[in-house]
């Protein structure tokens, strides 16, 4: 679906326009484990700031494939972000139930900001409305591996994104 190149391309243009927008404020990019960490990487890097990178584990309860709404944080952030501005970084909004989870959950915690970007969205899906800050590509309802995407933890090294074929 995105090659390597394709994806590279995107993220620097995403990482320029982080960079604009939070030029002198204290910026930390908080990734979503594990589907988020070749993406965020490669965009931290894309984004000249003195920020800070912290995570937080996620994991929908029901099926692998399929968001049931019912989030528990696996691992939480290493450090308070009161008062400070956060971008939260993203694989995949696909129903938007876990993103929900998040945002609700981020905002009792006092940052001076929330926004978020997402590598992908798939609008087909959305069973909520999740505001997306910074998005790189919009999809079909395909379930897609690579570039940190997982199909049962298998498939996230693979360097470009792909769909996975059944059978
Ligand atoms: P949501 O709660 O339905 O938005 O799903 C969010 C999570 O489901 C994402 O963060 C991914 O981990 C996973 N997910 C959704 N669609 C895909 C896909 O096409 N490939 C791999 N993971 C996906
Ligand atoms: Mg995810």
């Amino acid at each position: 679906m995105f090659t390597a190149d394709r994806i590279a391309r995107r993220v620097e243009e995403l990482g320029a326009q982080i960079e604009r927008d939070y030029e002198g404020k204290e910026l930390v990019l908080l990734g979503v484990l594990k589907g988020s960490y070749i993406f965020i990487s490669d965009l931290a890097r894309a984004i000249d700031l003195p920020l800070s990178i912290d995570f937080i584990g996620l994991s929908s309860y029901g099926e692998a494939t399929e968001s049931s709404g019912v989030v528990k944080i696996t691992s939480d952030l290493t450090r308070p972000i009161e008062r400070k501005h956060v971008v939260i970084v993203e694989d995949i909004v696909d129903t938007g139930l876990t993103m929900r989870y998040l945002l609700d959950n981020m905002a009792t915690r006092r940052p001076a900001s929330v926004k978020l970007c997402t590598l992908l969205h798939k609008p087909s899906r959305a069973r909520t409305r999740i505001p997306i800050d910074y998005l790189g590509f919009e999809i079909e309802d395909r379930f897609v591996v690579g570039y940190g995407l997982d199909a049962n933890d298998k498939y996230r090294n693979v360097p470009f994104i792909g769909v996975l074929r059944h059978g």
